[in-house]
């Protein structure tokens, strides 16, 4: 039986097996963003399919400004909790696990959910992707957000969810923080490194405040901004987040990468052969050397042989899918009774469609 059929510990929750359904938001919550029962469902599916551990799609913290798009779940407020609970009984029925993912879209922001306020940011850099140059945060909303944050890591607690993960990926609020590119401050929440990653060390304190010190606090980290030139993220800066955050308390680090002006990075189009699978792992070996915590891998997995490989070569501790699993949920269970050694997913990321997240591809099996 392959490695990844292993069980591993990520703080105190153990979990049966390596593979992870990576962050995916699925357009379906209830127009409010509360759990629907369409979502109970899917994560239902995952998980009597055998998926270890379950991430969910991004939740936002705060309302309006951090919400990224239509039928977004949300968790800003207590009246969230009740529909992550019937999502975590779905997922614990089948011995897998649920983590919820917290996150602010800040400067990605699309205009729709502005509510006619601008988007936020650490900086006043106009982001390319939805065309809004958003309005520094002052200080007394950078504490807000870190409340706001540890208040919904304190409601992932109380929803009974396994864990919960910080979203520091793909561009989102947390992640503009660490990058230079998104970051000019001049005061104490930017410039230097441990200036641009202060914010995550203060979530961490309070978060570990709300939900107590063994609850498993997960981040999911940008390895790259995913643009060509100087100014940007850099890997030794984010080994250095990386080991930041080990330091505070961090239970586990998914490696990902790009942010929404640098089209294709994070779920890149067209994964046909093995060298093309698995684009983050010479980051997630750099991250993984540094940290005493598991390293999650994703990006581009595709073949049981690249994800058993990236594992036996010291990149990662568990394997990530997110589009794969849209195509097939039954993926991994199918990997376990020999049916199947590769995902029929070929990247072609239809699964993007706010009318809701299953496989758009006309052929599907
Ligand atoms: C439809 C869709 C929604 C996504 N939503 C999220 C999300 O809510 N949070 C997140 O961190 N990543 C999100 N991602 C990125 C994936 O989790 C993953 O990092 C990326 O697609 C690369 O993995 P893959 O090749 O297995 O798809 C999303 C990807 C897709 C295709």
């Amino acid at each position: 039986m392959s490695v990844l059929f292993d069980a591993v510990t990520i703080g105190r929750l153990r979990v049966k097996n390596r593979f992870v359904r990576s962050a995916t938001q699925d357009f379906m919550s209830e127009p409010d963003g509360a759990v629907s029962a369409r979502e109970v469902e899917l994560y239902g599916t995952l998980a009597a399919n055998e998926v270890g551990l379950i991430i969910t799609g991004h939740s936002y913290v705060q309302h309006p400004l951090g919400r990224a798009s239509v039928r977004q779940n949300a968790i800003y407020d207590d009246r969230f909790v009740a529909g992550y609970r019937r999502a975590v009984e779905a997922v614990h029925a089948h011995g897998a696990a649920l983590v919820l993912q917290v996150s602010h879209a800040g400067r990605q922001t699309p205009p729709d959910w502005l509510a006619g306020q601008e988007t936020v940011a650490p900086s006043a850099v106009t982001d390319g992707s939805n065309g809004l140059t958003p309005r520094a945060l002052t200080e007394e909303e950078i504490w807000s957000l870190v409340d706001a944050y540890a208040a919904a890591v304190g409601r992932a607690k109380a929803a009974g969810c396994d864990g919960a993960q910080l979203h520091v990926a793909h561009g989102y609020l947390l992640s503009a923080f660490i990058s230079p590119y998104t970051n000019r401050r001049t005061d104490k929440w930017g410039g230097s490194l441990e200036n641009r990653i202060r914010i995550l060390g203060e979530i961490m304190q309070r978060a570990r405040r709300a939900a107590g010190e063994d609850f498993p606090i997960l981040a999911k980290l940008n390895s790259t901004d995913g643009l060509p030139g100087e100014g940007f993220l850099t890997l030794p800066d984010v080994v250095a987040t990386a080991k930041a955050l080990a330091g505070w308390g961090v239970a586990a680090i998914e490696v990902s990468g790009g942010i929404r002006e640098a089209k294709g990075v994070m779920s890149a189009p067209g994964i046909a052969r093995p060298e093309q699978e698995a684009y983050f792992a010479a980051a997630a070996k750099a991250v993984k050397a540094a940290v005493n915590v598991p390293v999650i891998l994703v990006g581009g997995l595709r073949s049981l042989a690249v994800m058993e490989r990236v594992v036996a070569e010291g990149a990662a501790d568990l394997v990530s899918l997110s589009r794969p699993l849209v195509r097939e949920p039954d993926l991994v269970a199918r990997f376990r009774r020999g049916e199947a050694t590769k995902a029929s997913c070929v990247s072609c990321n239809a699964c993007f469609n706010p009318a809701g997240l299953k496989c758009w591809l006309p052929e599907k099996k």
